[in-house]
This record gives structure tokens, C-alpha cells and sequence, in this order.
């Protein structure tokens, strides 16, 4: 194991490039940590003119990255083109039959086929590695496969995007427009091509899905996750939250309860006083509850090109070591079918923004229905007219906010559609889910 590992890799975008300069600028430091030198040999992307500010003059250009992934050159693939389907999927799958290691960052194709991938890496003996799939620089898949290969794991849950979070973090404390600060997290890398994974949420999903195999040892299943995005938060929203005591983020969250795995991903209040909610801009943070020990949360950047290559390059490092753990913790026979819980059996507290009638009664008759529903009330606040800000007054109506006692979903959503039938609001309730942490 003494000759260099040699790395092929496909896509030179932010995170391909940071990679190559990190690969380069860290050469000796690697050698005398993985006792071998670490070369790219090989790359692999759209265009080949592009000035990307690293020299490619001693590696291989190959402008099909299939062709790459099965190239007798390298040792190990590295796919960092992104998306669920070709090239990717075929280069992935090409490179793991042909027996070599595949590093990856692509979330979305791990969601999708990480199973089968999984089994094609343990059919060739090699590995499938994606630590920068989840929480870039974060060594989250690590602390899982490796560290805590002993703990049992009742929950997971965290800030998985950093785009979500930089735009919630310049909202609140500036006042900026969700589209102005998408536009800036765009512009600073952290963005997916289609910036909607992001802000609606399946971004996080996708990172969900894989965190909840690792930690509870199950089929790779995104479609069992509940998922709602942020972008119907409002200004008003990160107000009153702030008012209340609390902070609004993207959170994604796998629950063991006792009517399965609950899995979900929605905007979240948490109490301003916790960790989590001291995270900001486009850092990302995972806490761990296991069994027998406190909580372990771990913080870092969760997205942009340097800090995700640094997780790549770790990757790489161990193949270099010969370092194999199964992709999922387990092999794959190993793995069990999810036992999703419903959404409806949620049970926690809630923050509901009513846009009320203002007369007399409605807060009242608000009450009531939630009463029905065997919902109390930990806070009500209703601002009228004289003393609500202008932005928040519309046609005669003043927003109603509600933070509840722990309640289930079903419950909150009988209440919501009884208030609905008695034309006491207008537009649809704003609801968030309150998280305990
Ligand atoms: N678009 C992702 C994010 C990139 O904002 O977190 C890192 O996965």
C-alpha cells in the first residue's frame, strides 16, 4: 500500500476545484497521515477550457465521466457532479464494478439509490464514501458509522442546509427579503443548481434520509419523510418568535417513537436559549440523543467549496488507509425496512398566526375550537389595530398568535379547519412546529 493513491474526479465545480488546490496544498501532510501520497491523476467535467484557478496540466481529461469512473489510471472515483440520475448514477455505479472506491457529495443520488449502491460496494469489496453529503465539513457520517458504533440512537435532528439557515439568519437580523437573501446564498456557492431543493426542504430530506439509516439502521427511505420548506415564513413570523422567546429554523428530524420512525423536515421553533438556535448564517449543527449519554452536537459549515471538499478529501484519506466500513453502518442484508409513524400521531407544541377579524369574540372563538380539541394554550397574543404595526394590519384583520402546550397534529389540524368554517380569519393559518431541545 506504499504507492500513491490515484484519485480520478469528476466534476470540477466549486467543490472540484477547492478540492484539486486542497489535494496539492496539503501533499505532504497527507502523505505522512495516510503513509502513501494522494495524486489526482484524472478529471472529468462539462468544459474543458474553463479557467477554474487550479492546474490541471498533469491529469487526464476525460470528457465522459463514465469512461473515467472505469479508467485502469485510478485507484479511487471521486463523483461531485450532483443529481439523481446519468452521468452520475452510471459513473458511481461503473466505478463500483469495477472495483474501485467511490467518494461522493451527492445527496440526492444517495437518497435515491444508496441501498443498491451499497450492495454493489460490499459485492466489490470496496468503498462507498459521502461524508460531505451531509453537513459539508461536519464529520457527521463518521460520528456515526465509526464513533458511536456502539450507542443506541433515539433521535437525530439538525440544521442540514446552509442555505435555509443563511436566509433565516439575514432575515431576522436584518430584515432583508427571503428573495434578496436566497439571491446572496446563491451568489456565495452555497445553493443547489435549482435553489428550491433548498427552500422547500428536500435538500434536508435527502440528507435526513441518510442520517436516520445510520443512526437507526434502516433502508435508505426518503419518501417516509414529512417535509414542509421555509418559504412561506414570514417576517412577522421571525418577529413574534423573537417576542415569544424563541428562533425559527429548517429542521430535519428522525424520532424513534413507539408507533415507528418519525421523520420530518419543516421550519421549527426553538427556544432562543438553546445551542441550536445560536446557530447561524450557513453553518449547520447535528445533535445526536443516545441512550446512556448526553446529547452530542456537532457544528460546523455546512456548505460552500472548501468546506465540503475538506470532508471529500477526508474520504479520500481513508481509502488511501484502507479504511472500509459498510456505507450504511451495517451490510446491507442487515439494513431494516422503515416503520414510518404518521405525521397525524405527531405530538409538541405549536406557534399558530392567525390573520383574525378584528371584533369583538374572535380570539375567543379561536380559543374555543382549540379548547374542543383539548388544546391549551401556553400563550396568546393578539395585537389590534391601534397597536399593530401597519405591515401586520390587513383589511380589518390583526394576527392572532397562539403557542400551545404539547398537543398532537391531528388535533391541531381539526381545531385549524374548525376555525376555517367559521369565517373568522382570512387566509390560510400559519403553523409551526415547536421543538424541544
Ligand atoms: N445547498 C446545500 C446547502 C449545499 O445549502 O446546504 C450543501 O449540501
Amino acid at each position: 500500500m506504499s504507492g500513491p493513491l490515484r484519485v480520478g474526479v469528476a466534476g470540477l465545480g466549486t467543490v472540484g476545484a477547492a478540492l484539486i488546490a486542497q489535494v496539492a496544498g496539503q501533499r505532504d501532510q497527507l502523505t505522512a497521515r495516510c503513509g502513501r501520497p494522494i495524486e489526482v491523476v484524472a478529471v472529468s467535467a462539462r468544459s474543458r477550457g474553463k479557467n477554474r484557478g487550479v492546474d490541471l496540466k498533469k491529469m487526464k481529461w476525460f470528457s465522459d465521466p463514465v469512461e473515467l469512473a472505469g479508467d485502469d489510471s485510478i485507484d479511487v472515483f471521486v463523483e461531485l457532479m450532483g443529481g439523481d440520475r446519468d452521468p452520475a448514477k452510471s459513473a458511481v455505479e461503473f466505478a463500483l464494478a469495477s472495483g474501485k472506491s467511490v467518494v461522493t457529495a451527492n445527496k440526492a443520488l444517495l437518497a435515491k439509490h444508496g441501498v443498491k449502491m451499497a450492495q454493489l460496494a460490499e459485492k466489490a469489496g470496496v468503498a462507498l464514501n459521502y461524508e460531505a453529503a451531509i453537513g459539508a465539513a461536519i464529520p457527521i457520517v463518521k460520528t456515526l458509522r465509526e464513533g458511536l458504533a456502539g450507542n443506541s440512537i433515539n433521535r437525530i435532528y439538525g440544521i442540514l442546509n446552509g442555505t435555509c439557515n443563511y436566509i433565516l439568519t439575514r432575515m431576522e437580523q436584518e430584515g432583508l427579503s427571503f428573495a434578496e437573501c436566497l439571491k446572496q446564498a446563491q451568489a456565495l456557492g452555497y445553493a443547489e443548481a435549482d435553489p428550491t431543493f433548498d427552500v422547500e426542504g428536500q435538500d434536508t430530506a435527502q440528507k435526513l434520509s441518510l442520517l436516520a439509516s445510520l443512526a437507526f439502521g434502516t433502508k435508505v427511505e426518503p419518501s417516509a419523510i414529512y417535509r414542509e420548506g421555509i418559504s412561506s415564513i414570514a417576517s412577522a413570523d421571525l418577529a413574534a418568535a423573537d417576542e415569544l422567546g424563541y428562533r425559527v429554523k429548517l429542521l430535519g428530524v428522525a424520532v424513534r417513537t413507539p408507533k415507528g420512525i418519525e421523520q420530518r423536515v419543516h421550519p421549527t421553533m426553538v427556544r432562543k436559549d438553546s445551542s441550536i438556535a445560536q446557530v447561524m448564517g450557513v453553518t449547520n449543527a447535528v445533535t445526536i440523543d443516545a441512550d446512556g449519554i448526553n446529547p452530542i452536537t456537532l457544528v460546523g459549515p455546512g456548505a460552500g467549496g472548501a468546506a465540503t471538499a475538506s470532508a471529500v478529501l477526508s474520504d479520500i484519506a481513508d481509502v488511501a488507509r484502507g479504511v472500509k466500513v459498510p456505507p450504511f453502518g451495517r451490510p446491507v442484508a442487515r439494513l431494516k425496512d422503515v416503520r414510518k409513524a404518521p405525521m397525524q400521531r405527531h405530538e409538541g407544541g405549536y406557534y399558530i398566526r392567525f390573520q383574525a377579524r378584528d371584533k369583538p369574540g374572535t380570539a375567543a372563538s379561536i380559543a374555543t375550537r382549540l379548547a374542543e380539541q383539548d388544546i391549551s394554550l401556553e400563550s396568546i397574543v393578539q395585537r389590534h389595530a391601534k397597536g399593530a404595526p401597519s405591515s401586520e394590519t390587513k383589511n380589518g384583520s390583526v394576527p392572532v398568535i397562539l403557542i400551545t402546550y404539547a398537543t398532537s397534529e391531528d388535533a391541531v389540524r381539526k381545531a385549524l379547519a374548525a376555525v376555517g368554517r367559521d369565517k373568522v380569519i382570512s387566509g390560510r393559518p400559519q403553523v409551526i412546529r415547536i421543538e424541544k431541545n
